[in-house]
C-alpha cells in the first residue's frame, strides 16, 4: 500500500501546483503561449493516472472523469476509483476543493474497500487516510505531508451540512434538518463535499446529508467516487454512514461506476436523528 499512498501524495502536490499556477481561462487558446489549455479537472485526472501507472501494484483505475475503468497492470492487486477534483467549479471563487480515492482489493464494491483517502486543496494542502482501522490527518509542510493527530468523531457534534435543493426536499427531510437547527446546530455548507466533510470530521461531528429529492430520488453523489470513500472514513473514525433506508452505505452494491445514492454521514447521534425523522425502526 505504501507506493499507492506515495503516488497519491505526489499527485496532490502536482495538482496543487496546477491549481496555483494555471490560469483559469479554460478552453481554446487563451493562455499567453497560445497552447490549448486543459480544464483543471482533466489535468488532475491525467496527473493521477500518470502517477498510478508507475506503480505495478495498481491493477486498474476508474476515474470520475471517464466512462470506463482502465487496466494498468494486469498482475497488480489494487483497484482504485477516484474523483480527481471534486467541486472543481468552486475554484472560480477560490473555495476549497478536493480529490477522493477509494482503494479496493478486487472488484469496485464497497465490501472490498481496503483504504480511502481524500486530499483537501484549501488555504493549506491536507490529506486524510483511513487504513487498518485508523483515520490519520496530514498537513503538507516544507515539501512533505506531516502526520498530525489521529481523527475520532465524537458521539454528537454541532454542525449541519444539508445538500440538495430545498424546494425539492421531502417533508421528512425538511423535518430532520429543521429539527437539528432547532437543537442549536450551525449551518456549514460550501457546496464542496471534501471541505464540508473535512470540517465535520475535524470539528468533532455533525451531519452531512445529500438526500434523495423530488427531482433526484437517488440523490446526486456518486457511490464509487464520493460516497463509499467517505462512508469508509466516517465509519473508521467512529461515526455512521447510511442511505435513506438506513442501510450502511458500505453494504450497498454498485452496479454502475456512475451510480448515485442518497447519503447521510456524521456522528452517531445525528444519524440516529435521521432514522427517527425518516421513520426507520
Ligand atoms: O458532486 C460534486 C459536488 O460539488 C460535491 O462536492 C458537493 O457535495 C455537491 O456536488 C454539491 O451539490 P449542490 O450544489 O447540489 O449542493
Amino acid at each position: 500500500m505504501k507506493p499507492v499512498f506515495d503516488a497519491i501524495e505526489h499527485s496532490a502536490h502536482r495538482i496543487s501546483e496546477a491549481i496555483t499556477n494555471e490560469d483559469l481561462c479554460y478552453g481554446d487558446s487563451c493562455n499567453a503561449t497560445g497552447d490549448m489549455q486543459l480544464k483543471l479537472d482533466i489535468q488532475s485526472d491525467l496527473i493521477i493516472a500518470e502517477e498510478f501507472s508507475k506503480i505495478t501494484a495498481v491493477k486498474a483505475i476508474a476515474s470520475e472523469e471517464k466512462e470506463e475503468a482502465e487496466t494498468l497492470h494486469p498482475e497488480g492487486r489494487f483497484m482504485i476509483a477516484y474523483d480527481p477534483l471534486d467541486g472543481s467549479s468552486l475554484i472560480d471563487v477560490d473555495l476549497s476543493v478536493g480529490t477522493i480515492y477509494g482503494i479496493y482489493d478486487g472488484e469496485f464494491q464497497a465490501k472490498n474497500m481496503l483504504a480511502a483517502v481524500y486530499v483537501v486543496h484549501g488555504p493549506r494542502l491536507e490529506m486524510v487516510t483511513a487504513y487498518k482501522g485508523g483515520v490519520r490527518h496530514y498537513i503538507f509542510r516544507h515539501g512533505r505531508f506531516m502526520e498530525q493527530e489521529t481523527i475520532r468523531l465524537g458521539e454528537k457534534g454541532k454542525l449541519n451540512a444539508p445538500g440538495g435543493t430545498q424546494m425539492h426536499w421531502y417533508p421528512h427531510h425538511k423535518k430532520l434538518i429543521e429539527g437539528l437547527f432547532a437543537e442549536g446546530y450551525r449551518l456549514r455548507y460550501s457546496g464542496g463535499m471534501v471541505p464540508d466533510l473535512h470540517q465535520i470530521l475535524l470539528k468533532g461531528g455533525g451531519l452531512f446529508s445529500y438526500p434523495g429529492t423530488t427531482d433526484k430520488p437517488n440523490g446526486k453523489l456518486r457511490k464509487l467516487f464520493e460516497v463509499f470513500p467517505f462512508a469508509y472514513i466516517y465509519e473508521t473514525a467512529g461515526g455512521a454512514a447510511v442511505d435513506d433506508k438506513g442501510r450502511r452505505l458500505m453494504e450497498l452494491p454498485c452496479d454502475d461506476p456512475h451510480e448515485t445514492t442518497p447519503c447521510f454521514l456524521g456522528s452517531k447521534y445525528e444519524v440516529e436523528k435521521m432514522r427517527e425523522a425518516y421513520g426507520i425502526g
